[in-house]
């Protein structure tokens, strides 16, 4: 009798937003970057990928993938890449252990979804391919660890690598050619610094018109600023940002963030023609920014954006009151606020220009803090009987 048992795995896997950036590839086909980063991990309380990775030989459709409850293409590259990896992993085993059902024969069927509005703007590819992989690693059963899967994970998207490890994240660039030593690796766990808070200011649900993948190609090509970056800035910020975690450290971890953050738009801007992710909300968001730490007298939150303009203020727990509360008093009325955060009073009162800059162009924001990396879980998005369960 055939095999139409459906074989199924869940994950979870977590947002991360880099505090010294990956942007610039010296290998498209294997994502493999000009510079090593770093980035902290998100709480998948708040946002999050919940993926389910199931097999079965019954499934006659070929591999697919249900994104958010839409069909989404499995024939690019990225994902053919991670497919062709893991299957290759578990052909490993298979061979070593004839006992084990022949799972890299069967077709895949995966189902994803986000627990935050994908049109946020916000990046999702990180935590899409880190579930994708992950997921497809807990339906194996491969012994792999979290570095080994990030091999894998970069090749569907680069920063994907982080999202493998909760806490403080490197990727380090490596220099093989194969890439097998692009890897990423913890610097520290989330409990090693649990008071790291983000506040994500979402400045626009629009998607972006330059995408990371195509933008940082044009920098490499065009951009003299960016030779700079990638052979002098990087290392000193990716020197400092590992001391900074590891000291705990505030003032310097925020410094590097907004430097680090002001380097890559400013290659941005040095690319021909110009790339420009931030806009006049993104602005507004840095003097913010400015303004709360001159009034404290020290750094106490740091702004960071990625190729889009939300703006990621990290501030410590400890802070709280003098940095959500200067956000709280000119964007009360915008949803995301958690409860409590609306009494919060701040020394701070931000300039007119400021405030209406930022009333006019936040339209959510989202707050959240250091978490955990991928957990394994028992809800399914694909029934016993192979089919996408519907919430
Ligand atoms: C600005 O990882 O999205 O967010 O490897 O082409 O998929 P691809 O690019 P992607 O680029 C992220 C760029 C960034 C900085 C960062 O996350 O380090």
């Amino acid at each position: 009798m055939a095999d139409n048992k459906v074989y199924r795995a869940s994950t979870t896997a977590p947002v991360n937003i880099a505090v010294v950036k990956y942007w610039g590839k010296r290998d498209t086909k294997l994502n493999l970057p000009t510079n090593s980063s770093i980035s902290v991990t998100l709480s998948q309380a708040d946002l999050r990928t919940l993926t389910t990775a199931s097999c079965s030989a019954s499934y006659s459709d070929g591999d697919s993938l249900t994104l958010n409850g839409e069909p989404s293409e499995v024939s690019g590259a990225r994902t053919q890449a991670c497919f062709r990896e893991l299957r290759a992993r578990r052909t490993g085993l298979e061979a070593a252990n004839s006992s084990l059902p022949k799972l890299s024969a069967m077709p895949l069927r995966i189902v994803s979804e986000n627990n935050f509005p994908t049109a946020a703007g916000l990046a999702s590819s990180a935590a899409g391919f880190a579930a994708l992989v992950q997921a497809i690693a807990n339906l194996y059963e491969l012994p792999d660890s979290p570095s080994e899967l990030s091999l894998i994970a970069r090749q569907g998207s680069g920063s994907a690598c982080r999202s493998l490890f909760g806490g403080y994240v490197a990727w380090r660039m490596g220099d093989k050619e194969d890439g097998s030593d692009s890897i990423a690796d913890l610097v520290a766990p989330a409990s090693h610094w649990p008071n790291m808070r983000a506040l994500i200011l979402v400045a626009s649900s629009a998607k972006k018109g330059v995408s990371s993948t195509s933008g940082m190609q044009q920098t490499v090509a065009t951009s003299g600023l960016f030779q700079r970056r990638i052979t002098e800035i990087v290392p000193a910020n990716m020197n400092t940002m590992e001391d900074a975690i590891k000291a705990k450290d505030f003032a310097k971890f925020a410094e590097v963030t907004m430097r680090d953050s002001n380097s890559f738009h400013a290659c941005c801007a040095d690319t021909y023609p110009p790339i420009f992710y931030m806009n006049d909300t993104s602005r507004a968001a840095i003097r913010a920014v400015e303004s709360i730490n001159a009034k404290a007298g020290k750094t106490i939150a740091a702004y960071t954006f990625d190729a889009g303009p939300n703006c990621v203020i990290y501030y410590l727990e400890e802070n709280k009151p003098t940095v959500l509360g200067a956000f709280t008093q000119v964007l009360n009325g915008v949803s995301g606020w958690k409860e409590g955060s609306a009494g919060v009073t701040s020394s701070v009162r931000l300039e007119d220009g400021i405030a209406s800059a930022l009333r006019d162009g936040v339209g959510r924001v989202i707050m959240t803090g250091v978490g955990e990396g991928p957990q394994k879980t028992e809800e399914y998005l694909v029934g016993e009987d192979g089919k996408a369960v519907k919430f």
